[in-house]
């Protein structure tokens, strides 16, 4: 669908005088308007994003394996992070920057988890953090909440957890279900104002998705989420193996290997720089 032009209350194509806040995705909701958040991870694509007009950029610890060489989300630390999420909020002027917490910056206690809080928000200009897990980090959310930075849950397959899960597999099937929404209503409860739902059964994330105040937005988990995420390394074709849950909707892949390669050649052929590339 094409970006409108006009001034609409929409999230998602309208003209904004403001950066996208909790209350926006909220009014969403209610609306029972759709809206897509894409990763980023530098100025250049927050940039060409917030231009799009995507409302929510996240910062995602996915930055490990698809931007630094990981070969998984676990590596990645604070330090790394912050350089990132500085630059995407530099790079965009509309949209929420939501900062991931990585792997153990703040799952020991709700003090550990402010202070990670306090440096993102502080050293970054970040306007929301996103942490992974259920109840286990309901202290962490509500110590976050209550002094008053917005807190993006994340449920289903939490990629922190590969090596107890087995595996990058669907979580939520058969008996498991009824815990998965039992703590998207606790994370709602704790005062999340959103959650991420990733590699859960479409018909579960529709349930929760009804029974949540709060917007769902799903990766992995089906068409009836409030939202929609993507790495976007897997929706613009940059990533070698393509993922099941992601559409290509590009191939850069293939367009930056052919360019690479035909300027190589114009070099080795002495075809470039010709004259008009020179200077007298
Ligand atoms: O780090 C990330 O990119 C994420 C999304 C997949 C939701 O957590």
């Amino acid at each position: 669908m094409k970006k409108q032009d006009s001034e609409s209350p929409t999230l998602y194509g309208s003209k904004r005088h403001h950066r996208v806040t909790v209350l926006d995705l909220q009014a969403a909701k209610e609306r029972g308007e759709k809206w897509p958040m894409l990763t980023s991870y530098d100025a250049l694509t927050a940039e060409i994003f917030d231009s799009a007009g995507i409302p929510v950029l996240l910062v995602g610890d996915s930055a490990a394996n698809n931007l630094l060489g990981y070969e998984n989300t676990i590596g990645v630390s604070v330090d790394e992070l912050i350089p990132l999420a500085r630059a995407v909020v530099r790079g965009s002027r509309s949209a929420m920057v939501v900062a991931d917490f990585p792997f153990g910056s703040y799952e020991a206690s709700a003090e550990q988890a402010l202070a990670t809080a306090v440096r993102f928000f502080k050293e970054s200009g970040v306007q929301a953090v996103k942490m992974e897990g259920g109840v286990r980090v309901l202290p962490q959310v509500k110590a976050l909440v209550t002094s008053g930075i917005p807190v993006m849950g994340h449920l289903g397959l939490t990629p922190q957890s590969l090596h107890t899960l087995g595996g990058y597999r669907v979580q939520g099937r058969g008996d498991a279900g009824k815990k998965l929404i039992d703590e998207a209503l606790a994370l709602e409860d704790a005062g999340a104002f959103s959650i991420v739902l990733e590699l859960v059964p479409a018909e579960l994330a529709s349930q929760i998705t009804g029974s949540l105040r709060i917007p769902t937005i799903g990766i992995g988990a089906g068409a009836d989420c409030d939202a929609q995420v993507l790495v976007y390394t897997d929706l613009l074709g940059l990533n070698e193996k393509p993922l099941r849950l992601a559409r290509k909707y590009a191939d850069l892949r293939g367009a930056i290997t052919v360019a690479v390669q035909e300027w190589a050649t114009d070099v080795a052929e002495g075809h470039f720089p010709s004259a008009a590339e020179s200077f007298e």
